[in-house]
């Protein structure tokens, strides 16, 4: 939700800002912008709608290149004020402070009113704005630009991460962030800020992580840091493992295509270290973790998107290896009910990037509801919010995903999620070794599997045009693949626009089944599983409607062609915990190959953002 970048170095910053908004350009894309502060130390900014590649565009048509050696940038998702230039940032104040904002300031309207009351004009309509201003306004009684931050942002209510430049103190970035996460990189030419490490790897490996409320000074050589009281702190730098070429699209023509087919790969990342002689390391989701799963009676699974749909999957998991009651609930609707939570409750959040604020809200109420719960979450940024704040941290090892529409995350979250509930299983005894093994043996076949699923694509790409003129689709499974079903109508909705419900196949005749004639197409699931005969059924009654079939099938359901159905077979004979995996496949191919044949931006959709770290 809104991307950072900025930096002051030795020298121009112009083509770091906009590398690392192209970097950051999954975090939203209704505009852009950048500012650097030019030799005579006044702001030069430019702004544009949409994509980084139109403020490119326009950089390259100015005459007066823009040129500085401190700059801070921003690419927006839009909460207050649509996509404008006027409510695109940076946001400057009185030719003095400029700033780029990721969050919201909920007291907005109440600041705006007293900054209107003192003499400020507004030329946006965002909650930004208030912040330049309250800067400005506190370096009247203040004596460093660090100070005058400290200060202003002492009235915000809500969320920030703040990158802050003056043209009075040319030589500093400040830095600060609550609630929205923010980076500082550490480089030979100079230092930089941002929201997401990836937006960095070119200029460095090395990284502080801000806390809850720390605020940074970051000059060309040197940072210096006071936590949220105020008190000068020495926070740790870490080596960033990422690879600057993990973040290109290398042969591939989008990033969603790209992260279909490194799934075989993620997978074997995810599983490396975690299994020994075909036994699961328990330690691999914390030292603690024996000790506490040990004593675990019920499991609570708080997620959103994709990762909400992977954790409907491990109730069945849960319930059926481990034994263990297991509810999972979206985090928007959870952080803000009175959930009773029972002691020796696992608390776990499942997100691909960490830094959803609405999980990350969600655990924060759960602990202060119970403090003696154990949490985990399984996040694939070990740098994250959630690991912060997590007693346990399992990482899901998916390299970086930068598609909007989460495809090897989600996946690779499917192999965490049967690793926990085969280890509550095995210590709570509740599995023997020998299902313990054979689990461990259906998870290292799936890399197989999945190359296996792939080269269906052909098939898929050539039922998606189908699709070109639908309105919406169907998609149907019974037990897991109802979650794997659900999976599928997010992904088609998210990038080709087509509405798309999932339906328990059995619940059909209980309302859906009026929707279908010739015109919805209907996608199911079929493993070969002991719910195949009712699926059976459950076909032939959509199929005298008139409905366009297309099964997915296991080699041996055997599921009869008919006219006007088409049957691909996927993969032949897996078990409970790899079959939703691997028929998840065939369903991201389908809306990848939808969104190209109707000509949507695959990797950006509209109106969406990959981390959405406001509420
Ligand atoms: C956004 C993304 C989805 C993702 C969801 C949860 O809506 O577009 O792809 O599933 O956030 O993100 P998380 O990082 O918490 O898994």
């Amino acid at each position: 939700m809104c991307g950072i970048v900025g930096g002051v170095t030795n020298k121009d910053i112009t083509a770091l800002l906009l590398e690392g908004l192209n970097r950051l350009e999954y975090r939203g894309y209704d505009s852009s912008g950048l500012i650097v502060l030019s030799k005579n130390n006044s702001f030069d900014r430019i702004r544009s709608v949409g994509k980084v590649r139109n403020l490119e565009n326009i950089l390259k048509a100015r005459e007066q290149k823009i040129s500085g050696n401190i700059g801070i940038a921003h690419t927006r998702w839009a909460t207050h004020g649509e996509p404008s230039i006027d409510n695109a940032h940076p946001h400057i104040s009185m030719n003095s402070v400029s700033l780029v904002h990721n969050g919201i300031i909920e007291n907005y309207i109440d600041l705006k009113n007293e900054q209107l009351n003192r003499g400020y004009s507004f030329s946006s309509e965002t909650d930004t704005e208030v912040i330049a201003h309250a800067i400005d306004f506190a370096m009247k009684s203040c004596n460093t630009l660090i100070s005058s931050v400290q200060l202003a942002i002492k009235s915000f209510s809500g969320s920030y991460g703040l990158g802050v430049i003056s043209s009075k103190y040319p030589d500093q970035i400040i830095a600060t962030r609550k609630g929205s996460p923010l980076v500082i990189g550490i480089g030979t030419n100079g230092n930089y800020i941002a929201s997401d490490q990836m937006a960095l790897l070119s200029v460095t490996k090395e990284f502080i992580f801000l806390e809850e409320g720390d605020v940074a000074e970051i000059k060309i050589d040197k940072i210096t840091i006071y936590d949220l009281n105020g008190n000068l702190v020495v926070r740790p730098i870490k080596i960033s493992m990422l690879k600057a070429g993990s973040v290109d699209l290398g042969n591939y023509d989008h990033f969603m295509q790209k992260e279909i087919f490194e799934q075989p790969q993620a997978i074997r990342d995810t599983l490396e270290s975690r299994i020994t002689n075909d036994s699961i390391v328990i330690s691999a989701f914390g030292f603690k973790a024996e000790k506490k799963f040990n004593k675990v009676k019920q499991v609570q699974i708080i997620a959103c998107g994709s990762s909400y749909n992977a954790g409907l999957v491990a109730k069945y998991w849960l319930e059926d290896i481990a034994k263990i009651p297991c509810n999972v609930e979206v985090a928007s609707e959870y952080r803000y009910r009175r959930p009773i939570i029972l002691n020796d409750t696992l608390f776990v959040t499942l997100s691909q990037s960490g830094e959803t604020a609405d999980t990350v809200e969600a655990l924060k109420a759960a602990k202060i509801i119970n403090c003696n719960i154990c949490t985990l979450c399984i996040t694939n940024s070990a740098e994250s919010s959630l690991t912060r704040l997590s007693d346990l941290t399992f990482l899901t090892h998916a390299g970086p995903e930068i598609g909007v529409a989460s495809t090897k995350a989600f996946t690779t979250q499917l192999v965490s999620l049967a690793l926990l509930a085969c280890s509550i299983g095995k210590l709570q005894n509740t599995i023997n070794r020998s299902q313990e093994k054979s689990i461990i043996n259906g998870l290292k076949k799936l890399p197989g599997l999945i190359h296996k699923a792939l080269h269906q694509e052909e098939k898929i790409k050539k039922l998606a045009t189908r699709f070109q003129n639908k309105n919406s689709a169907l998609f149907l499974g019974r037990g897991t693949m109802h979650a794997i079903a659900m999976e599928g109508a997010l992904k088609l909705k998210e990038i080709s626009y087509i509405h798309a419900e999932a339906y328990p196949a059995g619940e059909l005749k209980h309302g859906p089944i009026a929707l279908i004639d010739k015109d919805m197409p209907v996608i199911a699931i079929a493993p070969n599983d002991e719910l195949l005969e009712k699926l059976k059924s459950n076909l032939q009654e959509v199929k005298s409607r008139g409905s366009q079939m297309i099964v997915f099938e296991d080699e041996n359901s055997l599921i009869e062609p008919m006219e006007a159905m088409e049957v691909i077979s996927i993969t032949s004979n897996v078990g409970r915990i790899t079959a939703p995996i691997i028929f998840t496949i065939p369903l991201q191919l389908l809306s990848y190959h939808v969104a190209l044949s109707k000509g949507t931006d695959v990797d950006r959709p509209r109106n969406l953002a990959k981390s959405v770290t406001v509420e």
